[in-house]
């Protein structure tokens, strides 16, 4: 289930594309998140795949036809229409998107786009040329103008058999756009946040790095758990094994120090900070020009030194006021920019804890030592690379709040419910 899906009426429009065959997995994949997906097709695009398949993957009544009734005797399109909280054509032709910017209604599409006022999303695909021609980039700019969200063809193999732009953007693609559109004017639009994610890589020589097992699955899903709500989100990521979502403004920064100077620039104008990367404490005191060489030596020693205290170093700028004072940090931070930026509102800033042992007391003077307003305690190795966590949430104030084992996706809500406790 996704929270900003479950319940939610999409409306999926499907044209007379090759691509028309992915569309089952984006309804099937809308479906099983939550949603009640009401399907309209074309006729050219019954060619492609029948509204058989769509009925069976979506349990509901597909309209095929503009002067089609739905069982209980209303207008097939007006009632879907009127239901739907955002309608979706992919793939949208060429033929169909002239159609609608030109507000023509003669097939089921084209009509419930007229006659719908949920927010349109439409993934074009389509040869190279069709794409291309300067009268599709009108009507798509047309359709921009009224508001409507595309999402970019990407290049790849088309319907010709030719490879070039035109291909339909990939399902995950399409459903994370779906889901930010959502999400506009959610309890968190016009807050940016912050989010750390994956693990930290610290060179050793040009060929070996000390890292750590961290997947990066609990910071992204925040990142797309904030943006769900209406945030502005930045998720300055380490290494990951995660697709980099949609709506999303992804910072890289592989080592600790990368790390730092990332999230103390983008804190600047940040309403909360969410760490939840695993960032190495050590990293090598020099790193090897060249890949060194195992020799004879039985043992060799690799000399370590402390990497930066990321919390530490923001704990330290709320402390002082929020300013800026240290510009060596990152030249893009000199002229002291402030840690509550122009939005006047205090940073939330919450940490993890992952510990194999004393979790619990280990996780409190961290919150204490780092002066955070919430602290994730979670046990290692098991949250590593799992789709499922077992946290206790501890806040400022000495609340404890145990929780039971989750998927990633539902804690990552419960720790943004919290951030929005503290507007
Ligand atoms: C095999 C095949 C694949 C096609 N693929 C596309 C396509 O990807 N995009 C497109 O705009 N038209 C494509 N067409 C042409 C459309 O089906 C045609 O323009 C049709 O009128 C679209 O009708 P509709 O927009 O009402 O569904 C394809 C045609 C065929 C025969």
């Amino acid at each position: 289930m996704i929270r900003i899906l479950k319940n939610k009426t999409l409306l999926l429009g499907i044209t007379g594309s090759i691509a028309a065959f992915k569309a089952a997995g984006l309804a099937s994949q809308l479906t099983q998140a939550g949603a009640a997906v009401d399907v309209v097709m074309t006729r050219e695009a019954t060619q492609f795949v029948g509204p058989l398949t769509f009925e069976s993957l979506t349990h509901r009544h597909v309209v095929t036809d503009v002067m089609a009734l739905l069982p209980d005797s209303t207008i097939g399109h007006v009632a879907m229409a009127k239901r739907a909280h955002i309608f979706v054509i992919a793939p949208a032709t060429a033929h169909t998107i002239a159609k609608i910017a030109h507000g023509l209604a003669d097939d089921a599409v084209s009509a419930t786009a007229l006659d719908t006022r949920a927010p349109l999303v439409i993934a074009p695909a389509m040869e190279t040329g069709m794409w291309e021609n300067a009268v599709t980039q009108e009507n798509v700019a047309k359709l921009v103008a009224r508001g409507a969200v595309v999402v970019e063809p990407g290049i790849g193999r088309l319907a010709s058999g030719a490879s070039g732009k035109g291909r339909m953007a990939d399902v995950d693609d399409i459903v994370d756009t779906i889901r930010a559109v959502l999400g506009r004017g959610g309890d968190l639009a016009n807050r940016k946040i912050v989010v750390t994610a994956g693990g930290t890589q610290e060179p050793i020589d040009p060929v070996r790095v000390i890292a750590n097992h961290s997947s990066g699955k609990m910071g992204f899903a925040l990142a797309e758990g904030a943006r769900d709500r209406g945030a502005r989100v930045t998720l300055i990521a380490g290494v990951h094994s995660q697709r980099v979502p949609r709506g999303i403004e992804l910072v890289e920064a592989t080592s600790a120090c990368e790390m730092r100077d990332a999230v103390l620039r983008e804190i600047a104008d940040a309403d909360a900070l969410i760490m939840a990367a695993a960032v190495a404490d050590f990293r090598p005191a020099q790193q090897a020009e060249h890949k060194i060489k195992k020799g004879q030596a039985e043992t060799i020693a690799l000399e370590l030194v402390r990497n930066p205290d990321i919390l530490a170093k923001v704990a330290e700028r709320r402390k002082k006021g929020n300013k800026v004072e240290d510009p060596a940090i990152s030249p893009a931070l000199a002229g002291g920019a402030r840690v509550s930026g122009g939005n006047g509102r205090n940073l939330v800033v919450i940490g993890f804890a992952a510990e194999t042992n004393d979790l619990l007391a280990n996780a409190r003077a961290k919150l204490e030592a780092k002066n955070l307003d919430l602290i994730v305690a979670n046990p290692v190795p098991q949250s590593f690379g799992n789709d499922l966590d077992q946290a206790t949430l501890i806040e400022r104030g000495g609340a404890v709040t145990e929780l039971p084992p989750m998927p990633k996706e539902e804690l990552a809500e419960k720790i943004l419910d919290f951030v929005n406790t503290l507007r």
